[in-house]
């Protein structure tokens, strides 16, 4: 599943602040968070899916291009806003084009990091949706 998520921001005149808070905003227990940033001209990232994984994302700073892929349909959604993130609930094959070179990407995720976890091969996610 595949959700775009719209954050509330509490702004005033100072500019503006945005929580997040388990349950809420994100709809699982956060375990972890990382983020990507300082990402080098022309690079793409990512190219896996996730076969429990569940994660938030969104771009704090800067932009980027998110492709998903649930191995029917594809879409391209732009992160580039603080304010709109996206949830991915399922086995997804998802790749990061087009960064801007201010990009900072959240990710809330929600187990630690586990390689076991990864489909880093097309085929092989493939089999594992379809199958
Ligand atoms: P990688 O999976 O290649 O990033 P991408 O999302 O672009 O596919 O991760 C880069 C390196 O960071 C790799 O050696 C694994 C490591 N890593 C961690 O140690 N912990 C994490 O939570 C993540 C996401 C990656």
């Amino acid at each position: 599943m595949i959700k775009q998520l719209k954050f509330t921001p509490r702004g005033d005149d100072r500019g503006s602040l945005i929580a997040l808070e388990v349950n809420k905003d994100v709809p699982f227990d956060i375990r972890r968070i990382y983020y990507i940033y300082g990402t080098k001209p022309d690079v793409s990232r990512g190219f896996h899916a996730h076969k429990d994984l569940k994660q938030v994302l969104f771009a704090a700073s800067g932009g980027c291009d998110l492709l998903l892929d649930d191995g029917k349909t594809q879409q391209t959604i732009r992160l580039e806003s603080p304010e709109h993130g996206v949830l991915i609930d399922g086995v997804v094959w998802r790749e990061m084009h087009n960064f801007t070179p201010d990009c900072v990407l959240m990710v809330l995720a929600s187990a630690e990091y586990d390689e076991s976890d990864y489909l880093r091969d097309y085929d092989e996610f493939i089999n594992w949706v379809t199958k």
